[in-house]
């Protein structure tokens, strides 16, 4: 559904009108307009800083230049020795930040090691570093932190201000939103430092415009992290709930990325399946998720024309709202089975028969399971069962070298949200950090990444793909 008041606020009129009165204007997000690409940051500036004793500036600089960047530096800046380190020894160039108006480019990202952190004093360093350049980030920029996981350190010290980088991203997401830039925390195991390249490409590219305001906890990688580029080719994916919305969208990004794509629907929406498949070159597969051979039967058509799985993405789900005092127990028991149930049986099944070695599973939980909803009570039961699912599950697929994550998306633009009343929908959609409902492309673009062995160091995690709603922070 097309939101009116964006599109109002960006006409010439609009934008008189808004400036004029003082109304907000939600920022255009830029979002990927083509597959995946090797250098996603060709002609892009980004800055980057470390912190004294910053043990990811190697990785991190190799990153950024195999990505294409320029890279920028502030001489001044009292943390930047480990990185002129890195930059000297890997021979990598890096520039003095232009003055603001110096007629260079603004830069696109800014990008923080905070890895050598070991006192809540050594903050400083953060501040002195960020505050000065927030003003000259470009419109849709980046701001991503580097850090070693709280859990992973065992000084007190260490451990406070490693902690204080979550809720400083989180107020800093608050701040920059208004011109869609976006600021998140990727929290660094050591043993995983080799695969911070494809998440950064991820978190530094508009296949993240709705990520904000997030920090996602790398796991030490069962397989070498790959570029995400050509990394789907050949593989073979299934996606619950195709025919339409959300999972019609992620089919079209997975094969817009290479794989060969199953869309699986309930038999009542087999036509909208066959347009979206005819649409992507894509096989049907008319089967309720909640039909007691759901499992036998995925395997049975796969195993029968393509060999296994590599890729599954549970998207099939519904609401049925009510305050549950008023909530009959077939309400209950049909979102339940549907959101959640059948996620766990269709993977007992696989996982005895249709998985390949190294299949990636990628869940829908939603917000709902976050911040909670009056009249949600079997919607948020299920979408926060999502997220215990995939933690418990995780080693589970690591053992056979792949991984299961969760997306949980916040109020986006699909025929769910076009059903609510004008007022709910109104509020749902602007009480985030970038004033907008996401589209269904920014789940797509979430599950693909973490879909693809470029998130090969991201299992059991929850990633929410909600420009920062304001529910459940
Ligand atoms: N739209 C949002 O704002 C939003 C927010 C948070 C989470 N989500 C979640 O995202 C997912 C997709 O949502 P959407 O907005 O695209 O919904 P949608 O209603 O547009 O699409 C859901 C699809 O699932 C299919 N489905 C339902 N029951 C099924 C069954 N028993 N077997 C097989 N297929 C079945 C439907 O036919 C439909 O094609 C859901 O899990 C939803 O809970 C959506």
């Amino acid at each position: 559904m097309n939101d009116r008041y964006l599109e109002f606020t960006h006409s010439s009129f609009g934008k008189s009108l808004a400036a004029m009165i003082g109304l907000p204007t939600p920022p255009r997000l830029k979002r990927a307009d083509g597959p995946w690409e090797s250098q996603p940051l060709d002609g892009k500036a980004v800055l980057v800083g470390s912190s004294r004793g910053a043990t990811l500036v190697g990785p991190l600089l190799s990153a950024l230049s195999g990505a294409g960047a320029t890279l920028r530096i502030v001489p001044e800046h009292s943390g930047l020795a480990p990185l002129k380190e890195a930059a000297a020894a890997l021979r990598i160039t890096v520039h003095g930040n232009p003055a603001d108006g110096a007629g260079e480019p603004r830069n696109h990202a800014v990008v923080f090691d905070a890895s050598g952190l070991s006192s809540p004093a050594q903050l400083r360093e953060l501040y002195d570093f960020v505050q000065p350049v927030l003003r000259g980030i470009a419109a849709n920029g980046r701001i991503l932190l580097l850090s070693r996981a709280p859990e992973s350190l065992q000084d007190v010290a260490a451990k406070t201000a490693s902690t204080a980088l979550r809720g400083f991203i989180r107020s800093l997401g608050k701040e920059v939103g208004k011109n869609g830039t976006t600021a998140n925390l990727i929290e660094v195991p050591t043993g995983a430092d080799e695969a911070i390249d494809p998440v950064l490409r991820f978190f530094l590219t508009p296949h993240s415009a709705y990520v904000t305001g997030q920090v996602l906890p790398l796991a030490a990688p069962q397989t070498r992290g790959v570029a995400l580029p050509g990394s789907l080719e050949g593989k073979i994916a299934l996606v619950t709930g195709a025919a339409r919305g959300i999972g019609a969208s992620i089919a079209e990004t997975l094969a817009r990325e290479g794989a060969k794509v199953i869309g699986m629907d309930h038999p009542s929406a087999e036509g909208g399946l066959g347009e979206t498949m005819a649409k992507i070159g894509g096989v049907g597969l008319a089967l309720d998720v909640t039909a007691p051979d759901a499992a036998t039967r995925i395997a049975s058509e796969v195993g029968k024309n393509f060999g296994g799985l590599d890729i599954v993405v549970h998207n099939a789900g519904i609401t049925r709202d009510k305050m549950l005092r008023n909530m009959p127990a077939h309400f209950w028991d049909m979102v339940l089975n549907i959101n959640l149930g059948a996620i766990l049986k269709i993977n007992e099944g696989l996982l005895k028969e249709g998985f390949r070695d190294g299949a990636r599973v990628v869940c829908i939980s939603s917000i709902g399971g976050i911040g909670g909803n009056a009249g949600q009570t079997n919607y948020g039961a299920t979408k926060a069962g999502v997220i215990g699912y995939v933690d418990a599950m995780a080693s589970t697929f690591a053992r056979r070298g792949g991984a299961i994550n969760a997306v949980a998306p916040g109020f986006i633009e699909t025929a769910m949200t076009a059903a609510m009343p004008f007022g709910p929908r109104e509020v749902g959609r602007r009480i985030n950090s970038l004033s907008q409902g996401g589209l269904p492309q920014d789940i797509a673009e979430a599950v693909t990444f973490f879909a693809s062995p470029a998130a090969s160091a991201v299992n059991g995690r929850t990633l929410r793909v909600c420009g920062q709603n304001f529910f459940g922070q």
